[in-house]
């Protein structure tokens, strides 16, 4: 029965190694991954994210999470966007910097060298700074165990929205779902700050049917903590990958310029090359035609991000990894070509905070740690995003 972690795990890794294959090449056939026709054009893409009322979100099972401006549409989603959206951009002023930074600093300063001692650093700084931009402090370590049931319990249900669960199974899901929900509900309440702040959450969703503060909260807190730690990941495997790359990006930023070009660069290239979340779902709302395809009401599309990426008119040479990529250096590229945020008004909450987060994080590791890896073959581990893979031959030492 349920809950085989390494085939759960196996089967949407292989969903998104698929996704990989079929991109960067000059003349793909049409794409179908499961039975979801792909698309990956960037002009098309940019049409259908720019189209919310035509092309939907839709999480159906994923919603045995609860509901959330992540997996909303129309008025509800924009009155739950408004309880939050000031707060992140508030958060990520340019007068932040500091202080995010500061918070990367120290936890990395007193964190364990290790890869497990690092990753623990980054979950309690993102932590930190996503409470701290709704007026809250995280009690790390429950919250930080908290999450990981979250990303369990998303990573089945994700896998069951592939392949169809029985009831058992389903019910299973379900049933660890609300009790993560619950479990997030009861350490929230258990501070007055916290429990003045789902009071607000609710205040302001006034006329929202079912509207439950903890589960909008618990997914937004899935979304900013999960990607940015991701991202940083990334960037600390493809570091080790690249000693080179790694050397000039040390050299920068020990400098202590504030312009640091090459590290940008590299960032961008790694969110480009690996993005975080490699693509989205949508439900066609209304019967329409799109490149020449009718696609009817109901059906569900992918979005594939990492295709867009990697398009071949859009970016020379896409299937390769470069530190230094012209069109990020010269900031030539097509905007619709590099969507790690999204576009559109369905685009990431936080990402001028996931932005500032990402570089700070970096700036903070690079001063301190250097890393190298004993091959250089990628192996993610995806369940909503996509993180290097635990098993991964990255080693760190402090500088
Ligand atoms: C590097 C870090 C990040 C990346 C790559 C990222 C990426 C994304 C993407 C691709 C989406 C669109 C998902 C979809 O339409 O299905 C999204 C949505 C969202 N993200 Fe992020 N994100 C990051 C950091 C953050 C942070 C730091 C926060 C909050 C503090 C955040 C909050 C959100 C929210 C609330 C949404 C839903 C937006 C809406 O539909 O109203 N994200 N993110």
């Amino acid at each position: 029965m349920v809950d085989n972690p390494t085939q759960i795990e196996s089967v949407l890794n292989n969903l998104v190694y698929a996704l990989f294959g079929q991109s960067g090449l000059q003349h793909a056939a049409p794409r179908e991954i499961g039975n979801l026709t792909v698309f990956d054009h960037p002009e098309t893409v940019d049409q259908i994210v720019k189209s919310p009322a035509v092309f939907r979100k839709n999480f159906s099972l994923i919603s045995a999470l609860g509901l959330s401006r992540f997996n909303t549409n129309d008025e509800d989603w924009a009155a739950r966007r408004a309880i939050t959206q000031d707060r992140y951009l508030a958060a990520a002023k340019p007068s932040s910097e500091r202080a995010i930074s500061t918070v990367y600093n120290k936890q990395l300063d007193d964190c364990d060298a290790s890869m497990p001692g690092i990753q623990q650093a980054l979950f309690a700084a993102s932590l930190t700074i996503f409470y701290g931009a709704l007026g809250l402090v995280p009690d790390i370590a429950p919250t930080a165990a908290l999450l990981d049931r979250v990303r369990d319990v998303l990573r089945r249900l994700q896998y069951y929205s592939w392949v169809p669960p029985t009831t058992l199974e389903r019910n299973s899901a379900i049933h660890d779902a609300r009790a993560v929900i619950a479990d997030f509900g009861s350490q929230l309440m258990a501070h007055p700050r916290s429990a003045a702040e789902m009071h607000r959450f609710s205040d302001k969703a006034r006329g929202i049917e079912g509207f439950s503060p903890i589960e909008e909260f618990v997914m937004n807190l899935f979304a900013g903590v999960e990607t940015t730690v991701a991202t940083v990941s990334w960037v600390m495997d493809r570091l080790g990958a690249n000693q080179q790359v790694q050397e000039r990006i040390q050299s920068e930023i020990d400098s202590n310029n504030n312009q640091t070009p090459y590290a940008d660069c590299m960032i961008n290239e790694t969110m480009r090359y690996l993005p975080p979340i490699p693509f989205l779902v949508r439900e066609v709302g209304a019967d329409t035609l799109l490149d020449g395809k009718s696609l009817r009401e109901g059906q569900l599309i992918l979005l594939s991000i990492v295709g867009v990426h990697q398009h071949p008119a859009f970016w020379s040479d896409p299937r390769t990894f470069d530190a230094s990529r012209g069109e990020f250096m010269e900031d030539s590229f097509d905007r619709r070509a590099f969507i790690p945020f999204l576009t559109g008004p369905r685009m990431c909450g936080g990402a001028r905070l996931g932005r500032l987060e990402v570089k700070e994080a970096v700036r903070a590791l690079v001063r301190r740690f250097s890393f190298a890896r004993a091959d250089n073959v990628i192996r993610f581990d995806y369940g909503l995003a996509l993180r290097p893979a635990g098993g991964s031959s990255l080693g760190v030492s402090r500088r």
